[in-house]
């Protein structure tokens, strides 16, 4: 199944290093990254979890849950847990979902069978508090993720649903945004207190809002 951005991330009940999860019930008002990994007891794979845990109190202070997935079992990610912490200096703290039959990494379409017909890509999903998928990131398994960079889309999609504006490239949470070119000048002068620089009548430079 192809999951697009504005989709309703498909809901599932799986296994994890938690115990037995329903998604939709277990992000409730959170936002939620949802990443796939291709294997267990891998190298690039250790690395990303003991980095997604070390992040986790930034993502929590977005009121962001993470939760993995690899079609290894249950058993299998707890057996490598001990690995991650001896060798990336932080316990998993985060659940894993136990997909052996695939049925979630179907649902989100997490094989990609020209890659690798039996394993999960690096794919994340952020969705939103409307259970909305807001991002979607595939890394092949030969790269690592990039765990600020996903930190920072988290940043841009909290701010750009709550405000009229977007972010440029390489923008980072307190840079100046732009402001929606829907909005006309007038408005955008009550709705951007803090000013705004024109460059072009498309693009409005202010202050981060929420700053
Ligand atoms: C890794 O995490 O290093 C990895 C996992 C599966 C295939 C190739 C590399």
């Amino acid at each position: 199944m192809t999951v697009r951005l504005g989709d309703i991330a498909p809901d599932f009940t799986a296994d994890t290093t938690d115990g037995t999860i329903h998604f939709h019930e277990w992000l409730g008002g959170s936002w939620g990254i949802l990443f796939s990994h291709p294997k267990d007891f891998t190298p690039v794979c250790t690395t990303e979890l003991g980095a997604f845990a070390k992040a986790k109190p930034e993502f929590d202070k977005r009121n962001a849950k993470l939760i993995g997935l690899s079609v290894d079992s249950v058993e299998s990610h707890q057996a490598w847990k001990g690995d991650i912490a001896e060798t990336q200096g932080q316990a998993l703290n985060f659940p894993i979902i136990g997909d052996e039959d695939r049925k979630v990494a179907d649902l989100y379409d997490m094989i990609h069978p020209n890659a690798n017909d039996t394993l999960t890509v690096r794919s994340v999903f952020i969705i939103g508090p409307d259970k909305k998928i807001k991002l979607t990131l595939t890394y092949p398994a030969s790269t690592g993720r990039n765990v600020a960079e996903v930190l920072r889309v988290l940043d841009s999609l909290q701010l750009t649903a709550d405000y009229q504006v977007s972010t440029p490239v390489d923008w980072r949470d307190g840079d100046d945004v732009i402001i929606a070119p829907a909005i006309p000048d007038d408005e955008a002068k009550q709705k951007f207190p803090k000013g705004f620089t024109t460059l072009k009548p498309y693009l409005r430079l202010t202050p981060q809002p929420n700053k």
